[in-house]
């Protein structure tokens, strides 16, 4: 099964999504997390990314199609992933349909994570992130260990280097300008689930899981 997980930066998409795609039996795939192994292993991709998103924007979609083309090509890819930050710009999304749709796959469920700007804010310039596994943290609601590392696997947590206020604003208009549309396109092929996205961890994924039908 396909299913994209939408929303803002911010919204808990890649929080929420280990879990989801652990229920649905599917392999998580996020385009910002396979940039950012990149950015880690030194790769030319690696390089071109890091000077899109260290300013905010979005990297260019051949390149990200090309990256999820590939992605898609893995064996345990064939019977659906969970998508998180992909596809984030209309034409995107239509060549993830057109691609799915040339092999007689679809895109099953869309879940629209919605959170205010005001509090995503928040969220971001608190967000930790594991410098091995990629596991994040805030430091108020999801902190790591009490000596500052990772709870999953013990190496270094730290911040994001887009996940500061002036380039937070920028991600959000690259949201509202790029990102957004993508949902008036989905509205009419695809189910979209509207989810509020404030409250608890655990009381968003139950929304999530309840909004697909899935048991809590
Ligand atoms: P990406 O890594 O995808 O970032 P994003 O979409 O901006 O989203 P975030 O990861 O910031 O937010 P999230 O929704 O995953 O929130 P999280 O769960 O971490 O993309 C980064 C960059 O890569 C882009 O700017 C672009 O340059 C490039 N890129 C990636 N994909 C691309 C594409 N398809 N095309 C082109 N360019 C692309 O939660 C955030 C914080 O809130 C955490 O600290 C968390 O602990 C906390 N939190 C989560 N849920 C709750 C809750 N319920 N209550 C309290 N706190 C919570
Ligand atoms: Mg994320
Ligand atoms: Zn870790």
């Amino acid at each position: 099964m396909f299913v994209l997980l939408f929303g803002p930066p911010g919204s808990g998409k890649g929080t929420q999504a280990s879990a989801l795609a652990e229920r649905l039996g599917v392999p998580h795939v996020a385009t910002g997390d396979i940039f950012r192994k990149h950015l880690r292993e030194g790769t030319a991709l690696g390089q071109l990314a890091r000077s899109y998103m260290d300013r905010g924007q979005l990297v260019p979609d051949l390149v990200t199609c090309d990256l999820v083309a590939s992605r898609l090509g893995e064996n345990d890819a064939a019977g659906g992933v969970l998508f998180d930050g992909f596809p984030r710009s209309v034409p995107q999304l239509y060549w993830v349909l057109g691609h799915l749709g040339a092999t007689g796959r679809s895109l099953a469920h869309v879940v629209n994570l919605q959170v205010d700007d005001r509090l995503i804010l928040g969220r971001i310039t608190g967000r930790r992130t594991c410098t091995n596994c990629g596991a994040t943290y805030h430091v108020d609601s999801a902190p790591p260990d009490a000596d500052g590392n990772c709870t999953r696997c013990g190496k270094p947590v730290v911040q994001r280097k887009d996940d500061t206020e002036e380039v937070v604003r920028d991600r959000l208009v690259a949201y509202a300008a790029q990102t957004f549309p993508c949902l008036e396109q989905l509205v009419g092929r695809v189910p979209v689930h509207n989810v509020d996205g404030v409250g608890s961890i655990e009381e968003v994924r139950v929304r999530i899981f309840s909004a697909l039908g899935l048991q809590a």
